[in-house]
């Protein structure tokens, strides 16, 4: 049985505070890759975008993925893009549960407005049309690479946890 869970989706999605609460209640380890990136390249995500490029932060992604992929009883919270390269799903669905989270463009637009900073992606003079495109061309990359959807649009963290909860218990039987 697999005993790991991999959260993936678009940026502001709410992979990390639903990782976090879901692995409390759970009794897992939390990771979250784009952390482990930072700490092997000893610098942070945007750091990695502008001295190596996209290109380059994508290596890193499929190295981590590899080390944390095999581990057991943990809950990872993967970068949006993680679906990009198929070796990540293939590596993450031997071990997890691969469960997406999804927002409406809008709630995403919303909910990742104060961290360009943080996400190279979003920092463009439109950020609404790049999360609009980014989403149009990822959506069949997250709907192959997912056992379990769920939306959380409308919906508190908590709720979001149940909801995983459920539907885990409901793979199970
Ligand atoms: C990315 C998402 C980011 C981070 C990097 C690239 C993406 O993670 O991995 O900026 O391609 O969607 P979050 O989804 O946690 O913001």
């Amino acid at each position: 049985m697999k005993t790991s869970i991999a959260l993936i989706g678009f940026m502001g999605t709410g992979k990390t505070v639903v990782g976090k609460l879901l692995a409390g209640k759970l009794g897992k380890e939390f990771l979250e890759l784009d952390a482990i990136i930072e700490k092997k390249a000893g610098k942070s995500i945007p750091e990695i975008f502008r001295q190596d490029g996209e290109i380059g932060f994508r290596e890193l992604e499929i190295e981590a993925t590899g080390e944390v992929a095999i581990k057991k009883n943990t809950v990872i919270a993967c970068g949006g893009g993680i679906v990009l390269n198929k070796i990540n799903i293939d590596r993450l669905r031997k071990e997890c549960v691969i469960v997406c989270l999804t927002a409406s463009p809008q709630v995403i637009i919303k909910r990742t407005s104060g961290d360009t900073d943080e996400r190279p992606l979003l920092a463009v003079p439109d950020r609404a049309r790049q999360i609009e495109e980014l989403l149009k061309f990822r959506e069949p990359f997250y709907e192959r690479s997912a056992d379990i959807m769920i939306n959380t649009s409308r919906i508190s963290a908590d709720s979001v946890v149940e909801r995983i909860m459920e539907k885990l218990k409901e793979n199970e039987s």
